[in-house]
């Protein structure tokens, strides 16, 4: 594919807890971005529970609706994406979203991560592992495949979403591609 048929969505990638699903509205509110929650959009289709899947289908079967559904985003485009923490362990679905546009890594230490996550029981992966010492050991585990996919990265420790929205919007020219429309977070 060449430069100018990539398409110029925002795929927003990191851990659990990153920061993803607040981030993509927060580039809906201040910059008029669509947004795509990768979780939501394969609980609508398979009408079940992210958890639900994962018990009834397993973990294989939920990395399939991700790679089939990044696939269907790849052909749309001012799109902001939040997609599922695990979705970079494929390379086949890294490759999906480089296509769809600019991958961008957001990073917390694990001890934030853990503060954010910890009262949630939406997490397959999490549930009844949820301690710091784990969260930290899978960052860690994951650090690579998350660092090749990134085309650049925000760290989130200590900024608010709007920050964020706007350190990213600058860095992804976002006023040239969607409307501005600002007020507060
Ligand atoms: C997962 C992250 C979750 C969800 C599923 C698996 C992971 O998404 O896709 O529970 O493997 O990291 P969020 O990162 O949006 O919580």
């Amino acid at each position: 594919m060449n430069k100018s048929e990539k398409k110029n969505n925002i795929m927003l990638i990191g851990f659990m807890g990153a920061g993803k699903s607040a981030v993509a509205q927060g580039m809906n509110r201040l910059y008029g971005m669509e947004v795509a929650e990768m979780d939501s959009l394969i609980e609508e289709k398979e009408g079940m529970t992210v958890n639900d899947i994962f018990a009834a289908r397993g973990e294989g079967y939920f990395r399939d609706c991700e790679t089939a559904l990044l696939r269907e985003l790849a052909g749309r485009s001012g799109l902001v994406v939040s997609c599922g923490g695990g979705a970079v362990l494929r390379p086949e679905n890294v490759a999906l979203m480089k296509e769809s546009g600019l991958v961008v890594l957001l990073t917390a230490r694990p001890e934030t991560i853990y503060q954010r996550v910890k009262d949630s029981r939406d997490r397959p992966i999490l549930n009844g592992n949820m301690s710091p010492a784990y969260i930290s050991q899978l960052i860690e585990k994951r650090r690579e495949p998350y660092s090749r996919a990134a085309d650049i990265t925000i760290e989130t420790d200590g900024k608010t979403i709007e920050q964020v929205c706007r350190e990213l919007g600058e860095k992804a020219g976002c006023s040239e591609m969607t409307r501005q429309e600002v007020f507060p977070i």
